[in-house]
């Protein structure tokens, strides 16, 4: 990197600025030298064995962790298990393991009962000294724990006692008795200790050779200033690229950034932003769109409804008038679905199952033309949840009420929002919703893959005229989780909702 040559300037100080080796302090110069000098090629040695006269155990441990940072030497594990008596391990080294004094109170009339040995050695050493004998074919037969005839225990007795006070080393030459004590509870202590194994990497071979091991000063105190000590010495230089650990901040989870991303989009465009209630009457959310009281999609299997005691009055009797004459009637020149409509049906709270019901709610209150206006928010449908399928997602929902609106706005509205976003090949698909007409869906293409996003289209007469609403209006209603998944190129929708923090912290964002 030629600027960091730039910045390191004092010569004197900095006898390896012919080459970008990485920055070492005096300590580490030390060892680095010390290690050039026992090791060569591929030779490596323990940490235990670097002896510097003026540097004491920790400034080389420090020192060894930070060239092994900066790849001048290379440090291997090893783990070492030294094994030592606990307490009750010294105890039975004294007065004998429990199975073997129990073996010798019953040698001499060559059988012995349970109850005598716990009697004799006490409840905890009894139950072992039971365990132990039955281990080695001694069980009790007839209430009776037969001795005699097998002498050859004391061997092993011997065995296990020699292993006892021959710690550590016998742990290492008996391989089997350190198994069998491993096993046992309590007897002896495991020990882990990390060996550093290092050696020198060709980098720090070359560096060691021109490291300077001379005292620079790396702080300038007062004491320092006052005295004038700094006369004649030489600084430390910075390395400013020193490696460190990588800081944790706060980062944005991936959704909410692209949900941030679509909102500077649409405001970029001169749209407003709306806002609405996870809990909505089923008049605004279905009624006021035309969808007819007995239509599929307002069943239970497909809509959450609340289930609720308090009857919360809707807000304007005269708009559900309103829902009622077109849904019966129609219009001008447009006959209605011509069924009875429901008042009840229409007061029903449910959670809405799309953001369109903003949409509505946004042109009744702003009925004069124009209008542009979207919101980026949550909805809720009785859903089975698969690798394309959310029972909580969100909607990326906009409206375009103009004079001038029409299918081609809308067409180029989503060529200009997607292509914003880098994804340039758009398809429309004409679909059906209730409240718009042409309706369409919008697919993306990408990879050679489609990816259905959300459906859009331009509103019924139906719709607009009997809420005052005087020119077309175009809408869409598009799943911010589906665009996630090909922003981010997630093979299933779920992915977006992981938590794992290692997981969100790795996440590259597209800025
Ligand atoms: N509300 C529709 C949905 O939930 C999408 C849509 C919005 C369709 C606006 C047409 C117009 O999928």
């Amino acid at each position: 990197m030629i600027w960091r040559r730039n910045i390191v300037s004092n010569e004197k100080s900095n006898p390896t600025s012919d080459k970008n080796y990485p920055e070492v302090s005096p300590a580490e110069a030390k060892v680095l030298k010390f290690l050039a000098l026992k090791l060569n090629g591929n030779k490596s040695l323990s940490e235990d064995e670097i002896a510097l006269t003026d540097l004491n155990e920790r400034e080389i441990s420090s020192a060894v962790s930070w060239l092994e940072k900066k790849q001048l030497i290379n440090v291997e594990k090893k783990e070492h298990f030294t094994y030592a008596l606990t307490d009750e391990g010294e105890r039975f080294l004294k007065s004998g393991l429990p199975e073997e004094r129990a073996f010798d109170i019953a040698a001499h009339s060559g059988t012995i009962s349970p109850a005598d040995i716990m009697k004799t050695l006490g409840p905890k050493d009894g139950k072992i000294a039971l365990a132990q004998l039955a281990k080695l074919g001694m069980k009790p037969v007839g209430g009776f724990i037969v001795v005699k005839g097998n002498e050859s225990a004391r061997e092993v007795f011997s065995n296990r006692r020699v292993f006892l006070s021959g710690l550590p080393g016998s742990a290492f030459s008996e391989p089997e008795l350190l198994e069998h004590f491993r096993k046992r509870e309590d007897i002896i202590a495991e020990k882990k200790r990390t060996e550093r194994v290092v050696s020198i990497t060709g980098l720090g071979m070359e560096l060691a050779k021109k490291a300077t091991t001379e005292d620079l000063i790396s702080e300038i105190t007062p004491e320092i200033l006052q005295a004038g000590s700094w006369k004649g010495k030489n600084f430390r230089r910075y390395d400013i690229n020193a490696p460190v650990e990588r800081i944790n901040s706060a980062v944005f989870h991936p959704l909410t950034f692209l949900i941030d991303k679509v909102r500077r989009i649409f405001l970029d465009m001169g749209f407003t932003e709306m806002a609405g209630h996870y809990i909505e009457y089923a008049g605004w959310n279905m009624d006021s769109l035309f969808i007819p009281q007995d239509h599929p999609a307002r069943e239970m299997q497909d809509t959450f409804y609340l289930d609720s005691d308090k009857e919360i009055p809707f807000e304007d009797q005269e708009v559900l008038k309103v829902f009622k004459e077109v849904h019966e009637k129609g219009i001008e020149n447009y006959t209605g679905w011509g069924y009875k409509w429901d008042l009840e049906k229409a007061k029903q709270l449910v959670l809405r199952t799309h953001t369109t019901v903003s949409t509505i709610r946004y042109l009744y209150k702003h009925k004069e033309s124009p209008q542009a206006a979207f919101s980026v928010e949550k909805v809720f449908r009785h859903e089975s949840v698969d690798w394309k399928h959310l029972a909580e997602l969100h909607q990326i929902e906009g409206t375009y009420y103009a004079k001038d609106a029409n299918l081609s706005t809308l067409f180029w509205l989503m060529k200009e929002f997607y292509g914003r976003l880098g994804f340039h090949d758009l398809k429309f698909v004409p679909s059906y919703y209730p409240y718009t007409e042409p309706s369409l869906d919008v697919v993306v293409k990408i990879n050679g893959k489609e990816m259905e996003l959300g459906g859009s289209g331009v509103f019924r007469p139906e719709v607009t005229r009997p809420l005052g609403l005087k020119e077309p209006v175009v809408a869409w209603g598009l799943g911010l989780e589906r665009l996630a998944m090909i922003y981010y190129g997630f093979e299933d929708i779920r992915e977006i909702y992981r938590t794992d923090i290692d997981w969100l912290r790795k996440f590259p964002l597209k800025f």
